[in-house]
């Protein structure tokens, strides 16, 4: 009976705040393509942090740095994500409406929208797990996202990667919203060609300290030799002990015709210089693919997250978050 009623509630704000909610979202959505073209930046990055702002404003992820980042932030705009989720935001005030994909519970019937917010609530939980038993983080591709500034231990040395036109915008943004913590180490990167793991030397990572390296959707933008050559310099870089939490996709998921949302999304990503590229074969043993793909590499795989085995059409799995441990 609530639960009619919330949604009865939003149906109604819906209709009523229809073309406000039109304008706003033409408006974020076209000044983040726009801005992210004309500067160059990951565009996928982005699409996180709205992820981001949403779960904050249904008050299931605070991250109130995350908005204070948005606001000042050039490619996307605050006004006009709050002018698009008005709707929701007001059932929400007034009757407790929270969208069904920011809280689905059982991850079998997790969908393609839903994992975004699924994803950015499960590495929250890998982080707090297991942040007080490292020295050091290192985030491979860590785009817009602020973990890294939420980290409340002052004892952990901090480390981000990323190409730098994107990590000189959020360093920029950073500073223009009165975030920046120089407690992070920043390191600009192509992972392709960079030896980053020197750069991370030469920058006060210390080899001989356990890290949790986050890996998260970034390695379905590189090619499988790129991958495992990043595994390589994640076993060569790390302690005993030390941590990778990382997530894949399947290849019917970013490569299939199952999925009509994600085939027109690909499309859009290709847009902005980023391809979807690297992806694991669902269909069979997930475990013992993802062991397979570690084996060489010193890690064994400890747990995995599997996603959507019963929201897709084929009944298979299309995403996994896996943590595995440096042997
Ligand atoms: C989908 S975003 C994910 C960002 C962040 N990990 C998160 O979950 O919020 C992908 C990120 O990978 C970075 N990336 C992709 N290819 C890269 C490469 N070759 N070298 C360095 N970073 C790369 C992009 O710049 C972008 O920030």
């Amino acid at each position: 009976m609530i639960k009619l009623s919330q949604n009865f509630a939003y149906i109604i704000l819906q209709l009523v705040l229809l073309p406000i909610s039109l304008l706003g979202a033409l408006y974020a959505l076209q000044k983040e393509k726009k801005i992210s073209k004309s500067l160059n930046i990951s565009y996928t990055a982005g699409q996180v942090i709205q992820g981001q702002w949403i779960l904050h404003y249904f008050g299931i992820r605070e991250d109130k740095k995350i908005i204070k980042f948005i606001k000042n932030f050039p490619a996307e705009s605050h006004i006009g994500f709050y002018m698009m989720m008005m709707p929701a935001i007001i059932a929400n005030r007034i009757s407790g409406f929270i969208p069904k994909a920011l809280s689905k519970k059982n991850i079998k019937k997790i969908s393609s929208y839903s994992f975004l917010f699924f994803r950015t609530k499960k590495f929250d939980t890998i982080i707090a797990e297991n942040i007080n038993k490292m020295n050091q983080v290192v985030i491979i591709g860590a785009g817009f996202d602020l973990r890294a500034n939420n980290i409340k231990n002052s004892k952990i040395r901090i480390f981000e990667l990323d190409k730098k036109n994107t990590q000189d915008l959020k360093i920029k943004t950073l500073k223009k919203a009165k975030i920046y913590d120089n407690r992070i180490t920043y390191i600009n990167c192509d992972l392709n060609n960079t030896d980053w793991p020197k750069e991370l030397i030469n920058n006060g990572f210390d080899k001989s300290k356990k890290t949790l390296f986050l890996f998260e959707s970034v390695s379905c933008y590189l090619e499988r030799k790129i991958v495992e050559n990043t595994f390589i310099k994640i076993s060569s870089l790390s302690a005993k002990g030390s941590i990778l939490a990382q997530d894949f996709y399947s290849t019917k998921f970013l490569h299939g015709n199952e999925f009509k949302r994600v085939k027109k999304g690909k499309e859009l990503v290709k847009k902005f210089g980023e391809n979807w590229k690297f992806t694991i074969d669902m269909s069979k043993d997930i475990n013992k693919e993802i062991e397979q793909l570690f084996k060489t590499y010193n890690l064994i795989n400890e747990e995995v997250f599997i996603c959507g085995e019963q929201s897709t059409k084929s009944k298979e799995p299309f995403y996994v978050i896996s943590l595995a441990r440096v042997i």
